[in-house]
């Protein structure tokens, strides 16, 4: 089967789980408004192409925080992968090195995270969540500096997890067997919702690797995070998954890039689906996106190939319209290629 829009892996993804997975994967949290927001928001932007631009073949190369990327698409952390197939984080770390790009490991994660480094051949960064114990949160920190990840990600839009009330309606649950295979059995797995901003100097005092923040919305917040000496932020809904009614990313991203005013990387994630998405968020700003849900349909359509087939789609597209806008380079795709208008 060869597909040719991600859409395709989500149809034939939803046959193959089951449907307590389904829901997981696809759900957002309450009504669900930003989960719908964060796609529909890409079709308010509209790219204004440029003609007679000479060029061979775009260059979608970049730099991560330093690492090299085959392209600025890379992988979100997604918990429970294993609920999607059976060699789970091994294989979609296996499958983003075959796309030469870059893997967030999850603390959810139902794999070690040292296996997951032994499965990747790309670069690696960590996803912390900051849990109520914090000897947890730093074993984990020091764990992943250990095991060879570049970078911690600190998500912090999550003082708790969202309510997620189409998988409570459906009253599922998640099977008993599927554990998070990096905390240890004594550890509650709940995430604190005691910390304040100090919380980051303390991270600071135990690693040496970059920090980012993931689940920035705010001008506010992002020039928090600079006088935190953070070293990146991801723009962030979490997919519409914690706060419902939160503003979709896209919406959020200009005013955190204007805030940080280039003195940090700011990267971006909820809702690319396509290449022009990954496009105009680029245009708008991001560094690179990060992609979930659809790297979970190519993971379980078909592991480790599904994956990388899943970010080749992507990649040709973002090459499209690269060829067909006149941006020779990632670096040359900036705010004026796009224009906004509600006309839909
Ligand atoms: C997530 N996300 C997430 N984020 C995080 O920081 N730690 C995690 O363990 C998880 N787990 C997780 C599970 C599932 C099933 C989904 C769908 C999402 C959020 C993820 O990193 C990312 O922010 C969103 O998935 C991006 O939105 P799209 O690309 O799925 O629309």
């Amino acid at each position: 089967m060869h597909f040719i829009q991600t859409s395709q892996f989500e149809e034939a993804a939803r046959q193959k789980v089951d449907e307590a997975a389904w829901c997981y994967l696809e759900s957002g949290c309450g009504t669900e408004q930003t989960l719908r927001a964060n796609i529909k928001i890409f079709e308010q932007y509209w790219i204004r192409p440029r003609v007679f631009v000479p060029m061979q073949a775009p260059d979608l190369n970049t730099t991560v925080l330093g690492s090299p990327v085959s392209m600025p698409i890379l992988a979100a952390p997604i918990g429970f992968q294993r609920w999607f197939h059976p060699e789970g984080e091994r294989a979609s770390a296996q499958g983003t090195g075959q796309a030469q790009t870059l893997y967030v490991a999850s603390s959810s994660a139902t794999t070690r995270l040292e296996d997951i480094a032994t499965a990747a051949t790309g670069p690696l960064w960590f996803q912390l969540y900051l849990f109520e114990e914090r000897d947890v949160s730093a074993e984990l920190v020091q764990r992943a500096e250990a095991a060879g990840y570049r970078a911690i990600v600190v998500t912090v839009d999550t003082p708790w997890y969202g309510r997620k009330e189409r998988f409570a309606r459906g009253n599922y649950s998640m099977p008993g067997t599927l554990l998070k295979a990096n905390l240890d059995e004594h550890a509650s797995g709940m995430v604190g919702s005691q910390y304040g901003w100090e919380v980051i100097d303390w991270l600071r005092s135990l690693t040496r690797l970059p920090i980012l923040l993931k689940g920035v919305l705010t001008a506010e917040d992002a020039r928090k995070a600079l006088a935190h000496g953070v070293d990146g932020i991801i723009v962030s809904t979490h997919g519409g998954r914690q706060l419902d009614a939160a503003l979709p990313s896209l919406l959020a991203l200009p005013e955190v890039v204007e805030a940080v005013n280039g003195q940090i990387e700011v990267y971006f994630d909820s809702g690319i689906r396509t290449g022009t998405d990954v496009f105009k968020a680029l245009a708008l700003g991001a560094r690179a996106v990060f992609v979930g849900r659809p790297l979970i349909w190519g993971l379980a359509v078909n592991g480790a190939q599904g994956v990388a087939d899943v970010f080749a789609i992507l990649r040709e597209e973002l090459e499209y319209a690269m060829m067909l806008s006149g941006c020779p380079a990632v670096s040359c795709i900036d705010r004026s290629l796009l224009r906004e208008a509600h006309i839909l």
